[in-house]
């Protein structure tokens, strides 16, 4: 059954986590060096993040920079943080401009200073009560936010479930109803490990930068046929 996304009883995924796969082949495919693919990615970001927040999204977390990807060859890793220095404001200029807010997740103290301060300018954009928001993962990595959320939990005394999601990330954002991988692979690779419990996956052989708005619609319709069970009956 198909759902039509133009109805009334859609339901809309309160939060969509995006792993952004497939730059470094996209560029490959075209014998051009990885970085064009890198490019190519981020301009790819802004017209599917709106077209989430059009639709309804409430939060989008996009897999930008893994703490893993810092294992890569390190002239990628520095045209990685270099896109992220001169693209992050463009690229986010126009989703501020929605309404949305912008934040970074992950360990920023690994960014050169003028890189932390782009990402502090960027969030410091923001306006109050901003109902949707872009929430972009640098130097991220789930078993990272994990201890992290850990030792937050740990030093309040109590270890419970309020207490240690008040140390992820992801505080305060809705459930992640729906996790998107680009790119062909399908795995996780260290993406929202604990948010990821009940999320519905959806997986597509499509390149980052190939990946569009209506392969998006496709999925949000895709979402409405899926029986969530949440473990009961
Ligand atoms: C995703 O594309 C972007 C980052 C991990 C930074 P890749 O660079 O992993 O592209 P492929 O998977 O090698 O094609
Ligand atoms: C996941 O892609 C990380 C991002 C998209 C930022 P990778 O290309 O790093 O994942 P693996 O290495 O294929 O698992
Ligand atoms: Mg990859």
């Amino acid at each position: 059954m198909k759902s039509d996304l133009s109805s009334e009883n859609i339901r809309i995924p309160a939060h969509i986590g995006i792993i952004m796969d497939g730059n470094g082949r996209w560029a490959t495919n075209r014998h051009l060096p990885r970085t064009a693919g890198h490019r190519a990615g981020v301009k790819n970001i802004t017209p599917v993040v709106s077209h989430a927040l059009e639709k309804g999204v409430r939060c989008v977390t996009l897999y930008a920079f893994s703490t893993e990807n810092k294992n890569r060859p390190q002239t990628e890793v520095k045209t990685l943080v270099g896109l992220i220095k001169k693209q992050l404001k463009p690229m986010t200029r126009e989703l501020l401009a929605r309404g949305a807010r912008v934040i970074v997740s992950g360990d920023r103290s690994y960014f050169p200073d003028d890189v932390q301060a782009v990402l502090a300018e960027v969030e410091s954009e923001n306006t109050d009560g901003a109902a949707q928001t872009v929430n972009i993962a640098l130097n991220y990595g789930g078993r990272a936010e994990i201890l992290r959320a850990a030792a937050t939990a740990a030093q309040s005394g109590e270890i419970t479930e309020q207490s240690f999601e008040r140390g992820l990330y992801t505080y305060g954002m809705p459930e992640l109803d729906m996790i998107i991988r680009t790119g062909g692979e399908k795995r996780l690779s260290n993406f929202l490990l604990y948010q990821a419990a009940y999320s519905e996956l959806f997986f597509t052989d499509t390149l980052w930068p190939d990946f569009g708005t209506a392969e998006l619609d496709g999925m949000l319709s895709e979402f409405n046929t899926r029986t969530r069970r949440f473990g009961k009956l």
